[in-house]
C-alpha cells in the first residue's frame, strides 16, 4: 500500500500489517490477554450517537483549544509509545515533525529511541508538547530525568500509573517463541527479547517503579519546579477524585490502550462515570481520554463529555511507519475529518461542544 492510497486511520492499521517487520508487528497491535478492553475501547464510541443541530451558520470552523494556559491549533495529539525506532527509523524525530507541521503535537515518552533532545529539536522552536514520565525504581534516576525533562519545559508532565507490573501480551509471547525456534535452528541459541517497556526487568535501575504512591506525585512538581502534572491511567471516578484531591492539575482516562489489565473498563465509560459522578473533576482540571480513537466524530464526543483534548495512540505508530509525511498526513485526515463532524453538528469551535450533543442512552446499563 503506498501514502497515496490512505483515506483513513484504519488504513494505516491496514498497511503496518504489509509493511512493518515481524517484531513492530508483535509489537504494535499487542494487548493483554483476551483484549476485551482493547476491543472495548473502540466498541463504545459507537454506541454513542451525536445529536446534530441545523441552520447555524457553520461556514466557518476553530478546532484550537486552550489547554494549561497553551493554545493547541488541534485538540488531539499523539501518544505516547516506547521505542518508536522498531516501526521507522526516524521514530520518535518522525512523530515530532510530522504531528507539528499539520498542527498538532505530541506526548514525548520516557521509553524514546531517540534522547529526549533530539525529539524536541524535531519540533519547531517553541511549539508545545507534552512529557510522558515512567517513575524510575531508583529515585536517583527519577530526579535526574525529571530535572532533564524540566529543562525542555513541557506543557505538563503525564505519569503513567496503569502499569506498575508487566501484563500478559501473547503477541509478544509468540513471536519470542518463534525467534527462539529459529535461532534453535541456527543453532546460535540467541534469543531476542522484545520492547523495552520490559526495562522494567533489565535491572540497571531504570526499572520502573512498582511501589508508587498518591503521595510521591507532589515529588514530582517539586523537582520540576511546578510543571503541571497529569496522571496517566485513571480508569475509575474514584481515582478522578483522588487526583484533584492529591493536586494534579489533570488527568488523562487511559487502560494503555488495552494493554494494562485485561477486562479494564473502557475509557469513554469512565469519562461517562465521571461526569456522572464527580462533574466538578471535569471543570477543576484539565481532562485527557486515549483509546480506540480512530475517527474525528470520536474526538468530538469525548470532547461533548468534557475531555480537554485526546490522544491517539496505534494509528499515530502505524502511520509512523511511513515516516513523517505519514504521521503529517495522519493528522490531516483526523483534523478533516473533525472539522466536518463540528460543522455537521452546528458548532464552528469546540467551546460549543456540550453533552447535549450526544445521546448516550445506549449506554445507560453501563
Ligand atoms: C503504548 N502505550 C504507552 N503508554 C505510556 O504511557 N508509555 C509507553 O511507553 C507506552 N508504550 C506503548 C507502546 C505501544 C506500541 C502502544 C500501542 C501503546 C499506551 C499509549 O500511550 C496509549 O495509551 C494507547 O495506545 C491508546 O490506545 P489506542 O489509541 O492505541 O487504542
Amino acid at each position: 500500500p503506498t501514502l497515496e492510497s490512505i483515506v483513513n486511520l484504519h488504513d494505516f492499521e491496514a498497511a503496518g500489517k504489509h509493511t512493518l517487520s515481524g517484531r513492530a508487528l508483535a509489537y504494535v497491535p499487542g494487548y493483554t490477554c483476551d483484549g476485551v478492553t482493547f476491543a472495548g475501547n473502540q466498541d463504545f464510541y459507537r454506541r454513542i450517537y451525536l445529536r446534530p443541530r441545523v441552520l447555524r451558520n457553520v461556514s466557518t470552523c476553530d478546532m484550537s483549544r486552550s489547554i494549561f494556559g497553551r493554545r493547541f491549533n488541534l485538540p488531539f495529539f499523539s501518544a505516547p509509545a516506547a521505542s518508536i525506532k522498531l516501526i521507522h527509523p526516524d521514530g520518535e524525530c518522525a512523530l515530532a515533525a510530522g504531528t507539528s507541521a499539520a498542527g498538532g503535537s505530541m506526548v514525548v515518552p520516557t521509553l524514546s529511541s531517540f534522547t529526549i533532545d533530539e525529539i524536541v529539536d524535531s519540533l519547531p522552536k517553541g511549539h508545545p508538547f507534552f512529557f510522558q514520565l515512567y517513575f524510575w525504581q531508583d529515585r536517583t534516576l527519577a530526579r535526574k530525568l525529571l530535572e532533564d525533562v524540566a529543562r525542555l519545559k513541557p506543557v505538563a508532565i503525564m505519569v503513567t500509573v496503569d502499569l506498575p507490573v508487566f501484563s500478559k501480551r501473547e503477541s509478544y509471547e509468540r513471536y519470542e517463541l518463534k525467534m527462539a525456534a529459529a535461532a534453535q535452528r541456527k543453532r546460535t541459541g540467541k534469543m531476542t527479547r522484545e520492547g523495552q517497556e520490559k526495562a522494567r526487568e533489565s535491572g540497571n535501575g531504570r526499572a520502573i517503579a512498582s511501589d508508587l504512591t498518591w503521595d510521591e506525585l507532589k515529588w514530582i512538581k517539586e523537582v520540576t519546579g511546578g510543571i503541571p502534572v497529569v496522571v496517566k491511567g485513571i480508569q475509575s471516578a474514584a481515582d478522578a477524585k483522588k487526583a484533584l484531591e492529591y493536586g494534579c492539575d489533570g488527568i488523562y482516562i487511559s487502560n494503555h490502550g488495552g494493554r494494562a489489565v485485561d477486562s479494564a473498563y473502557p475509557t469513554i465509560l469512565t469519562l461517562l462515570e465521571i461526569q456522572a459522578q464527580c462533574p466538578e473533576v471535569l471543570g477543576k482540571m484539565e481532562v485527557f481520554i486515549d483509546g480506540g480513537i480512530r475517527r474525528g466524530t470520536d474526538v468530538l464526543k469525548a470532547i461533548c463529555l468534557g475531555a480537554s483534548g485526546v490522544c491517539v495512540g496505534r494509528p499515530m505508530f502505524y502511520a509512523a511507519g511511513f515516516g513523517v509525511k505519514g504521521v503529517q498526513k495522519a493528522v490531516k485526515i483526523l483534523a478533516d475529518e473533525l472539522q466536518s463532524a463540528m460543522q455537521l453538528c452546528g458548532i464552528t469551535s469546540l467551546d460549543q461542544a456540550h453533552p447535549g450533543l450526544l445521546n448516550t442512552t445506549e449506554l445507560d446499563p453501563y
